[in-house]
């Protein structure tokens, strides 16, 4: 679920981007996208971000992963037929949510919230060091 996020507040966020500089909005991604995909946007600091489309495809998930690779750097695909990403570079796996499986990664893909504003339009915001990685219970490396 995405919640709106509020007018003002904590900050607008960071819009997320596609491949020619327009922000995507929740109605046109799910309109062009499955449940289950994970397709990349610009986001935070200009990192390409996956947004996630849920498994009813009714939205898109509350948080986007980080496609940058812990170990060197590279932009990892996402395979869906094996449910992972995989990096091209020296084969470093991780699960459906980022979290690494296989190294040579030494660390979980990073994320980043995700939210409408006003308009539908879907921004990211950081992920504080205050809040927890649901995937491992630990802090966030990257805030
Ligand atoms: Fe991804 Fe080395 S940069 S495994």
């Amino acid at each position: 679920f995405v919640p709106p996020s509020k007018k003002g507040g904590a900050g607008a966020g960071v819009p997320a981007l596609d491949r020619v500089g327009n922000q995507v909005t929740v109605k046109q991604w799910l309109a062009s996208h499955n449940a289950g995909d994970r397709e990349l946007v610009q986001g935070i600091k200009g990192d390409a971000y996956y947004l996630v489309v849920n498994d009813e495809k009714t939205n898109v998930k509350d948080f986007g992963i980080n496609a940058v690779c812990t170990h060197l750097g590279c932009v990892v695909p996402w395979n869906a037929a094996q449910n992972r990403f995989i990096c091209p570079c020296h084969g470093s796996q991780y699960d459906a949510n980022g979290k690494v499986v296989r190294g040579p990664a030494p660390l979980s893909l990073a994320l980043a919230h995700v939210e409408a504003d006003d308009k539908g339009g879907i921004v990211f915001k950081e992920w504080k060091k205050s809040e927890e990685d649901f995937r491992t219970g630990e802090t966030p490396w990257w805030s």
